[in-house]
């Protein structure tokens, strides 16, 4: 009994190491699925920043947007850049072999790409992009060390001139109590369009919608959900009441 507990333990001691493994610490978010208007500037921000080397070959165009409320015009004109039907699968152009030359690494299909990392892993490697000129594109990332992909949104975030800390890694001054960093970036190498609360927040909305890609009917299961509770209330009353009436004249 005793070597069996233990062999137990061993199997699982491997994966405890696994989970303590990643040391950076994640900003956290909560997404919200049922937030439309996040999903639409979330797929804005993929379709003209990211779908020229990630393709969301699992996705069609018509499906991302029925379920997000954008009209078949606007989507086919704003938000589809190749020439495909609306029914078309969301492929792109790049080769896995092109990829793999031009950065290093073949830039991976990212419909479920939340499924595989979460939702706080993706929030902080959008936000943890920085300076390092040892490396080919110029910048690291503090949740991916060595990465082969550019800093894609240098120009809404500004590039950060060295590692930015996790939001919540608040630092305090020993002797006065003060706050001596709020977490993020600290300094800018260059500057960016957008603020760094608007950055993060379009960081946001751009993990939402890669949150609903990897399971795009979980707003449908989660109404069904509900209906089928709605459903066995109204049968538990009629229930109820045929056993009444059955039961009746025995009692
Ligand atoms: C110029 C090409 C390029 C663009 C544009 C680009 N990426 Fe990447 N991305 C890459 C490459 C290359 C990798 C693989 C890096 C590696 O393995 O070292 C990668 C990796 C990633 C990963 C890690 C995947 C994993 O689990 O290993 C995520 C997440 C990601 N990209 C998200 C995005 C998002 C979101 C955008 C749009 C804002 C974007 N990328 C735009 C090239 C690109």
């Amino acid at each position: 009994m005793k070597k069996l507990f233990l062999s137990l333990v061993l199997s699982v001691a491997p994966l405890a190491a696994f989970s303590a493994g990643g040391a950076v610490q994640l900003d956290h978010i909560s997404t919200d699925l049922s937030d439309k208007a996040s999903l639409q500037r979330g797929a804005q921000l993929y379709m003209n920043y990211c779908m020229g080397c990630h393709s969301l070959e699992y996705a069609r165009y018509n499906r991302v947007a029925r379920d997000l409320d954008i009209p078949e015009e606007i989507m086919m004109e704003n938000l589809v850049f190749n020439d495909v039907n609306f029914g078309s699968l969301m492929e792109n152009a790049m080769s896995e072999e092109d990829g793999k030359e031009w950065f290093g690494a073949a830039p991976p299909d990212l419909t479920l790409v939340a499924r595989v990392r979460g939702p706080d892993w993706l929030y902080t490697y959008l936000r943890g992009f920085y300076k390092d000129e040892n490396r080919p594109m110029g910048v690291n990332n503090v949740v991916f060390p060595n990465v082969g992909m550019p800093h894609v949104l240098a120009d809404l975030q500004g590039l950060c001139a060295e590692q930015p800390h996790p939001v919540t890694d608040k630092r305090f001054d020993p002797l006065t109590g003060r706050t001596i960093t709020e977490g993020g970036c600290e300094a800018y190498e260059t500057e960016g369009m957008l603020t760094p609360t608007e950055y993060d927040n379009a960081m946001y909305d751009l993990v939402n919608f890669l949150e609903y890609m990897g399971e795009p009917f979980a707003e449908d299961r989660e109404r069904i959900g509900w209906m089928v509770f709605a459903f066995l209330a109204v049968f538990l009353v009629i229930g109820q009441l045929l056993y009444r009436e059955l039961w009746k004249d025995i009692h």
